[in-house]
């Protein structure tokens, strides 16, 4: 069999998004309006930081005005509560992005609930998971988006009836990614760490989006001939013997090409596309906000 297509998320992401930078141009020309994000980074988490600083560079290569605030490991709740009710009432702001995760003193779901659903630009409060769940426009989590983009950009855009099993249960990634396959028309499988027989379960699967953060753990022989596979892992693996530390995804990619119809690699795969999504939902969001009907993308 021959080796399976190579999705490649990054370049992908590219051209999501120019077309997004051109929404953003044409939303200044238009009707005045030049969206902005707020992005809040509690400590100093090193790969948080580094995702910030990404995340700003691609909203000033979009146009988009992005409004960092970086605030120390000891900052209390009340006053994080207080900077999201001040960016809640800015009009200069659009979206809205707390970096997950937030130090332990923090109850993280009393911040996402602060956030006004409009600028929920992660799509993790309550009232957008609920509107994902029961079919309703809203905005959609990015990681998850992303995937989908490149599912359909694989297997075209009607994806009715196709089995699709998603590995990881988690509020970020594997609830809304299976939700959004729902949305499809797929017959969605939600399998974890309790699932029986696990690898039978995938070899089901036409689709299989892989999010449960273990390296490698989907093997070549779980993975059904000609699947679809999306790989969401980022792992760090331990050093090597020059000292050098690799990423690998939750699915085995060496195995899983000899098997499946395309395959997602990690890096270059779902990475870039989380904050592509992240551009293109502060565009969604801007628009519904000023009664603007939302491009297509
Ligand atoms: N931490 C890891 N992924 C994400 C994400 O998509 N959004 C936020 N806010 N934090 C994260």
């Amino acid at each position: 069999m021959a080796e399976a297509k190579r999705i490649d998320g990054k370049v992908f992401a590219e051209g999501l998004r120019v077309r997004v930078a051109e929404q953003v141009r044409d939303l200044k020309e238009n009707h005045n309006i030049s969206p902005g994000l707020a992005v809040v980074l509690v400590g100093n988490d090193p790969a948080s930081e580094i995702y910030v600083r990404n995340k700003n560079k691609m909203c000033g290569e979009a146009g988009i005005k992005s409004f960092e605030h970086k605030l120390p490991d000891e900052t209390t709740q009340k006053e994080l509560l207080t900077l999201i009710d001040g960016l809640n009432s800015d009009p200069a702001v659009n979206g809205i992005l707390v970096q997950l995760p937030l130090p332990d003193h923090i109850d993280e779901q009393a911040v996402l609930a602060k956030i006004d659903p409009a600028k929920d630009v992660d799509g993790f409060h309550v009232f957008n998971a609920g509107k994902l769940a029961t079919g309703a426009p809203g905005l959609v989590p990015c990681t998850p988006l992303g995937c989908l983009m490149l599912i359909k950009d694989q297997l075209g855009d009607d994806l009715s009836g196709k089995r699709a099993l998603v590995l990881g249960r988690s509020n970020i990634v594997g609830k809304p990614m299976a939700a959004l396959l729902l949305r499809e028309h797929c017959t969605v499988t939600i399998a974890h760490s309790r699932t029986q027989d696990l690898a039978e379960e995938c070899a089901r699967a036409d689709i299989l989006v892989a999010a449960v953060g273990r390296a490698n753990m989907v093997k070549g022989n779980w993975i059904k001939p000609g699947a679809t596979v999306i790989d969401v892992g980022i792992n760090r693996l331990p050093p090597n013997d020059e000292g050098k530390s690799k990423l690998a995804g939750d699915v085995d990619y060496g195995e899983a090409v000899q098997v499946a119809g395309a395959v997602t690699p990690v890096p270059g795969g779902v990475g870039p596309m989380t904050i592509a999504c992240l551009l293109r939902n502060t565009v969604v969001a801007a628009c519904a906000q000023n009664d603007i009907e939302v491009p297509e993308v």
